[in-house]
C-alpha cells in the first residue's frame, strides 16, 4: 500500500469519515514505524503531521469514530526488537502542537483562563533528535532509554554511554537518590556534514539530515559505531525523582540538572507574558539557522510545576506545554522530469521540475542537480516521489528520492548524449564531472557569451542584459560577440519595444565599451579557467592582445599566478580559427586591444574580509566579490568574528545579517560598500580615534 499524501487536507474526509479514519490511521502507524524503529522516515515531519491532524479533527466532529488505541491518543512507536525493553518509571509523554502563532497564543489564553494567578513560561528550543531518558540511581547512569511507545522504551544504554556531553556520573552535593533526566541525543549539524562527506567517500548510504542520521547512529548494535558519530545531548524534563526536594518551578529543576553536570541549553529562558512567548518564538523562526544543531520549534512550558499540576494532562500529553513547530523547510513532491541547461561555456547541466511545492517560504518548481554524478548518488528518477529543503538562503535541494513510493519500473535516467538545443554531441571527459556541449555555435552557448561578453565585468555595455542577449541571437542578429558592434539603428528595424531612444542609448553604450582595457576584453572572452586575476596578469604581462596570441602555451604559463590549465586553455582559445575571425572583427571595430590602460587598483582592502549578501543594484555578486578581492581583501560565504563589513542587497540572506548583528559586525549597503571599496574605510568611520561610530546599519 502506498501512504502518499494525495488526500492529505482532507478532502475525502467529509464524504466518508470512517473510511478515511481507517485510512488515516493505518498510514500514521506505518510512518510511526518507519520513523521511530527505521529511523528511514518516508515522508517529512510537516506531512505527518498534516495526517495527525486531520485525524484528530474527523474524531472531533465524530467521537464514536475516536478509539482508545488511535494514534492521536498514542505515543511514538511500540519499541522494536532490536533492544532490550526498559520501562520507564515515569511515562514519557508527548506534546501537543501549534503550527501558528495564533495557534500557540490560543493555547496560552485557554490555559490563563483556566489556572489561578500569573503564568511565567518557560521558552525552550524543541532539538530535533531523539528524545532520551537517562536514569541516574545513586548518581550512576545505569540505564538509557529512548522513548518508544512512552511506558517502554528501546535499551539504549551502551551506546548512549559513549556520548561524551552525558555524564555517567552526577557531580555535586544534591545528588538525588534516582532520577530520570528526559532530553534530546542529537547530530550536531558540523558532524553529520562530516558524517556524509565519509559516507560519500565510502560509498555509504548518505542521511537525509541530521535527525536521521542521529537516530541511525544511536541505534546501532555495534555501539563503537555511535562512538564514533559525535552525538551530543540536551536535557530538557525531569521524569521520576526520589531522595530530592520537590523543585517548585521547571526552570529551578533545570538548574538543578546543570549542577549535576548534565548539558542544558543555553537559550532556554522563563518570559512572564504571551507577548514575551511570542518574541522568543519569532526570534528563533528568524534565527535556527544561527545554531549548531537543528531545531523544529519551541516548546513552551509553564514553569510553575503546581499550577502545571492544576492543568494536569490529557492521555498523550501535558496541558501545561506545548509546541510550537516552525513552518516546514523540507516537503515531499513529485519529481517530473530532469532537464538539461547549457551555460555559456557549454557546460550541460541537469535541473530538476518539480511539482511546485511551498517550503522554507517560497515556492520551489525548478532545482539544480548540478551534474551527472549527483543525479546518480542521489538516485532521483522522473516520476519519483523527492524530498525538496529550502533552509534559510540556501538555494532550494533534491535531498532525494522516497524509495517506499517509487512506482514500479522507474528507470533510472540517463544523461542526454545530445545537446536540447543545438543537438550536438555533449562529451563528458574522463576524469571530470561536467559534460558540455561542444558546439560552439550552439545557440544556447551563444547567447550566454554574449550576455557574458556585455556584462558589467566584462566589457559593461550598459543595457545589453541577459534578455536583449538572447532575444537578439534568437532574432540572428547577433551570431558571436563581434557582432555587436556591427549594429546599427537598421538592425533594430521591426524588433517591439525599441523606440529610438532606447536603440540611440544601446549603441552609444556599444560604442563606450570599445576603450575598455585589455582585462575586460579578455574576461568577456570567456576562455575556460581565465578568470579576473589571470586576465589581468596575462594583460599586465604582454600589455596587448596581439602578444598574447602570439605567445606559446609555456610563455604563458611563465608569468607568475597562471599555471599550465590557464595557459593551455588560453593558447587553444586563440589556436581556433572561429575566435581569431571573432578577434578579428573586433579589431576592425576598433577595440582597445592594450592595457592595463587604468592603474592597477589601490589594495584599499588588504587584510580586510568583506561578505557579501543579496541583491546589489550596481552589481552581481560575483563582481562586488571580485572588487573586495581585487582592493587585496577577502570575500567568503560566511559571517565571521574576522569579518569587517557585510554589505546586504535586497532579499539578504537571514542568517548572515543576523549573525552581523550578534558579533556586532557592521552592515553596510551599496553606498557604504562604494566607499568602503574607494577609501578603504567603513563609512562615518571616526577620524578621531575614540570618537563613537555611527549608526550605519540599514534601515
Ligand atoms: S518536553 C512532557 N522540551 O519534542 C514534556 N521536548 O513533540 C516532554 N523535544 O518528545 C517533552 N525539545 O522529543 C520537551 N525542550 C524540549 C524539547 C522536547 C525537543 C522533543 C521531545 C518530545 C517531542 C514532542
Amino acid at each position: 500500500m502506498s501512504y502518499l499524501l494525495g488526500s492529505v487536507g482532507g478532502v475525502t474526509s467529509s464524504q466518508n469519515p470512517t473510511a478515511r479514519a481507517d485510512e488515516l490511521r493505518e498510514a500514521i502507524e506505518h510512518h510511526n514505524r518507519r520513523y521511530h524503529e527505521l529511523d528511514d522516515p518516508e515522508i517529512s515531519d510537516a506531512d505527518y503531521d498534516a495526517l495527525v491532524r486531520e485525524l484528530r479533527a474527523i474524531e472531533e466532529q465524530h467521537p464514536e469514530l475516536a478509539t482508545p488505541d488511535s494514534p492521536t491518543q498514542a505515543v511514538g512507536s511500540a519499541p522494536s526488537a532490536l533492544f532490550a525493553p526498559v520501562e520507564h518509571r515515569v511515562p514519557m509523554m508527548s506534546l501537543d502542537n501549534a503550527f501558528s502563532f495564533d495557534e500557540l497564543l490560543a493555547w496560552g489564553k485557554r490555559m490563563e483562563r483556566y489556572i489561578s494567578g500569573e503564568v511565567a513560561y518557560a521558552c525552550e528550543l524543541k532539538i530535533d533528535g531523539v528524545a532520551m531518558s537517562l536514569l541516574y540511581e545513586g548518581g550512576e547512569l545505569v540505564r538509557a532509554g529512548t522513548r518508544g511507545d512512552g511506558r517502554v522504551g528501546e535499551d539504549v544504554t551502551a551506546n548512549v554511554r559513549t556520548v561524551g556531553v552525558i555524564p555517567h556520573r552526577l557531580q555535586g552535593d544534591h545528588v538525588p537518590a534516582a532520577v530520570e533526566v528526559r532530553g534530546e541525543v542529537y547530530m550536531p549539524t558540523a558532524s553529520f556534514r562530516e558524517l556524509n562527506r565519509r559516507q560519500e567517500a565510502d560509498g555509504g548510504r548518505l542521511f537525509a539530515n541530521p535527525r536521521n542520521a542521529g537516530a541511525g547512529s544511536l541505534r546501532q548494535k555495534d555501539a563503537s559505531i555511535t562512538a564514533g558519530r559525535n552525538l551530543a545531548f540536551w536535557a530538557y524534563q525531569l521524569g521520576a525523582l526520589e531522595g530530592a526536594p520537590r523543585f517548585e518551578r521547571h526552570s529551578e529543576s533545570l538548574a538543578a540538572v546543570a549542577s549535576w553536570g548534565l548539558p542544558i541549553n543555553p537559550e532556554a529562558t522563563v518570559v512572564a507574558s504571551l507577548d514575551e512567548v511570542h518574541a522568543f518564538c519569532e526570534r528563533w523562526l528568524q534565527h535556527r539557522h544561527d545554531l549548531d544543531y537543528e531545531i523544529d520549534g519551541v516548546v513552551v512550558k509553564v514553569d510553575s510545576i503546581a499550577q502545571q499540576r492544576e492543568l494536569g494532562s490529557t492521555s498523550k500529553a501535558p496541558r501545561w506545554a506545548i509546541a510550537y513547530k516552525f513552518p516546514p523547510e523540507e516537503r515531499q513532491t513529485k519529481l517530473r522530469s530532469i532537464m538539461v541547461s547549457i551555460g555559456r561555456t557549454g557546460k550541460a547541466t541537469p535541473f530538476a521540475m518539480l511539482e511546485p511545492v511551498f517550503v522554507g517560504g517560497s515556492t520551489v518548481g525548478v532545482a539544480t542537480l548540478h551534474n551527472e554524478d549527483m543525479v546518480a548518488r542521489k538516485d532521483v528518477r522522473p516520476g519519483d516521489t523527492v524530498i525538496v529543503r529550502k533552509a534559510g538562503d540556501v538555494i532550494p535541494e533534491v535531498v532525494g528520492p522516497v524509495l517506499a513510493l517509487r512506482p514500479e519500473g522507474l528507470e533510472p535516467w540517463q544523461f542526454p548524449d545530445t545537446c536540447s538545443v543545438c543537438q550536438g554531441p555533449l562529451v563528458r571527459l574522463e576524469g571530470e564531472s561536467d559534460t558540455f556541449c561542444t558546439n560552439l555555435d550552439c545557440p544556447s552557448q551563444r547567447a550566454g557569451r554574449i550576455e557574458h561578453f556585455a556584462s558589467r565585468g566584462a566589457m559593461d555595455i550598459e543595457g545589453f542584459g541577459e534578455q536583449r542577449a538572447h532575444l537578439f541571437t534568437q532574432r540572428g542578429l547577433l551570431g558571436d560577440v563581434g557582432d555587436i558592434y556591427r549594429l546599427t539603428r537598421e538592425s533594430f528595424d521591426g524588433l517591439d519595444g525599441f523606440g529610438d531612444v532606447s536603440i540611440a542609448n544601446l549603441l552609444q553604450a556599444v560604442e563606450a565599451s570599445k576603450s575598455r582595457p585589455l582585462p575586460n576584453l579578455l574576461i568577456g572572452l570567456n576562455i575556460r579557467h581565465l578568470g579576473v586575476t589571470g586576465s589581468r596578469l596575462l594583460a599586465r604581462a604582454f600589455g596587448h592582445l596581439d602578444r598574447i596570441m602570439a605567445a606559446t602555451a609555456e610563455e604563458l604559463a611563465a608569468v607568475e599566478g597562471v599555471g599550465p590549465k590557464i595557459a593551455t586553455s588560453v593558447h587553444e582559445f586563440f589556436a581556433s580559427e572561429h575566435n581569431r575571425k571573432v578577434i578579428d572583427k573586433l579589431r576592425d571595430a576598433g577595440l582597445n586591444f592594450t592595457g592595463p590602460v587604468a592603474p592597477d587598483v589601490a589594495q584599499t582592502l588588504a587584510g580586510m574580509s568583506v561578505v557579501v549578501t543579496g541583491t546589489l543594484e550596481g552589481w552581481s555578486r560575483e563582481e562586488a566579490e571580485e572588487a573586495v578581492k581585487a582592493r587585496g581583501g577577502k570575500s567568503p560565504g560566511s559571517v565571521s568574528k574576522k569579518t569587517t563589513a557585510v554589505v546586504v542587497g535586497e532579499s539578504p540572506g537571514a542568517a548572515k545579517v543576523t549573525k552581523a548583528d550578534e558579533l556586532g559586525v557592521p552592515v553596510l549597503d551599496e553606498a557604504g560598500f562604494a566607499h568602503l571599496l574607494e577609501t578603504g574605510e567603513l563609512p562615518g568611520q571616526p577620524d578621531e580615534p575614540g570618537e563613537p561610530a555611527p549608526d550605519i546599519t540599514q534601515p
